[in-house]
């Protein structure tokens, strides 16, 4: 008999797995009710003297409260600020610099982070340099430059270029430098950025950790309380806050986070492999494939490859948009990580504000394509991609 043989744990664990943490988010502040899920508070305001001290929701609401305590228990973390996209928290982050403080970037990050150092924050003030942090010289930029913060992306979009998290955070925090991870690629169910040594863990919940394409959103986490701090002042006086509604959705999206992200990067593996025999593909991107060169990094540093598959196809521009355009269940648009498959055109789409010299120096060219793969069947997946190469 199974039960017989099943050792049965008769303890509470102490810590839940993640899955656990996913769908069961505590109390939800509807203890009358009893209700499984929690309502959207949709309220600008809230009673003086409430027990949650909640004041206004431009500064706190409890479908805020509810998705970060997840996000936070997800990570590891001490502190969780939500904002209301990815971008509103790379506002946050940046605006609590000060004028002349130095900012040290990954060459390769999502062209609208690099768009709003260079158009916006660059205007008050705020210094920008970038360096190619796979190349082991990076250290003596570092202490060329001697930078106030660090910005990582791990793996860098749209180019998955694998960044030695561990090692870049001890040069780091040796010279007292705030290291920031924009960990969207990956969550923290595949990489724990503030375990490697972080200061701030950040993240896009628009795209894996909502995961259905329906609400915008973003947060930082923290273990430090000053820039814990510095985010609850910037969601407030800068009016980052999210909606509730989207909040909601959003925690309603992560109960199944563990199940899709693991069914997304094992989708993604098996299409890679399969790719790489494809006579119209010049380059391959997949951390996870043993070709990738930071392969033995990505494999010690990530639980998993994540669902990114990055191509260089062997076609013109004309001929690139011609392949997107056939596939059925790739659909050509902004964003990744959702349940339904996408495909991207980087130097046209995500990447389009960046400078033409910025991205011919890095590659991203117009035969470069970045498939977001989603948790359809992986044979429907591979016999789309190898049907739209047909007769090319
Ligand atoms: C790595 C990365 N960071 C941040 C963002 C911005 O997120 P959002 O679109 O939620 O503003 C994106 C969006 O694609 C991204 O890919």
């Amino acid at each position: 008999m199974p039960f017989e043989r099943m050792e049965v744990n008769k303890k509470q664990r102490k810590d839940p797995g993640e899955k656990t943490i996913s769908i069961h988010h505590g109390e939800s502040f509807s203890k009358e009710t009893g209700c499984i899920m929690p309502p959207i508070f949709a309220t600008s305001t809230f009673k003086h003297g409430n027990i949650n001290n909640f004041d206004y929701t431009r500064s706190g609401n409890p479908n805020f409260l509810i998705l970060e305590r997840i996000l936070k228990a997800l990570e590891k973390a001490d502190f969780c600020t939500s904002f209301n996209s990815g971008i509103s928290a790379v506002t946050a982050i940046a605006s609590s610099l000060k004028q002349g403080d130095k900012v040290l970037c990954e060459r390769n990050l999502y062209g609208c982070t690099t768009r709003l150092f260079e158009k916006v924050f660059k205007k008050f003030g705020i210094n920008v340099f970038y360096t190619d942090f796979t190349n082991p010289e990076y250290k003596s930029t570092i202490s060329k430059i001697k930078p106030d913060l660090i910005w990582l992306e791990s793996p860098t979009n749209p180019l998955l270029k694998i960044l030695d998290l561990n090692e870049i955070c001890s040069v780091a925090q040796e010279k007292e430098i705030t290291i920031v991870v924009d960990n969207t690629f990956s969550t923290s169910l595949i990489q724990k950025p503030l375990s490697l040594g972080a200061t701030i863990s950040l993240i896009s919940t628009t795209k894996f950790i909502n995961g259905h394409s329906d609400a915008l959103g973003g947060a930082v986490l923290t273990n430090d309380l000053e820039w814990h701090e510095k985010m609850v002042f910037a969601q407030k006086s800068l009016g980052l806050n999210p909606s509730p509604f989207d909040s909601w959705l959003i925690t309603r999206g992560l109960k199944t986070l563990p199940l899709r992200i693991k069914e997304q990067s094992k989708n993604a593996e098996l299409l890679a492999q399969q790719l790489t025999s494809c006579p119209l593909i010049s380059e391959l991107i997949y951390p996870f494939n043993t070709d990738h060169p930071q392969y033995m990094l990505a494999k010690s540093q990530m639980n998993m490859g994540g669902s990114i598959i990055t191509i260089r196809l062997k076609l013109n521009k004309e001929k690139t948009f011609e392949f997107c355009k056939r596939l059925n269940y790739f659909s050509l648009a902004e964003s990744l990580g959702g349940v339904e498959s996408l495909i991207c055109h980087p130097a046209t789409m995500t990447h389009a504000s960046v400078d033409p010299g910025t991205k011919k120096e890095l590659g991203i060219n117009d035969s470069l394509i970045r498939l977001s793969v989603g948790c359809e069947d992986i044979e429907d997946l591979s016999s789309d991609l190898f049907m739209a190469f047909e007769d090319i």
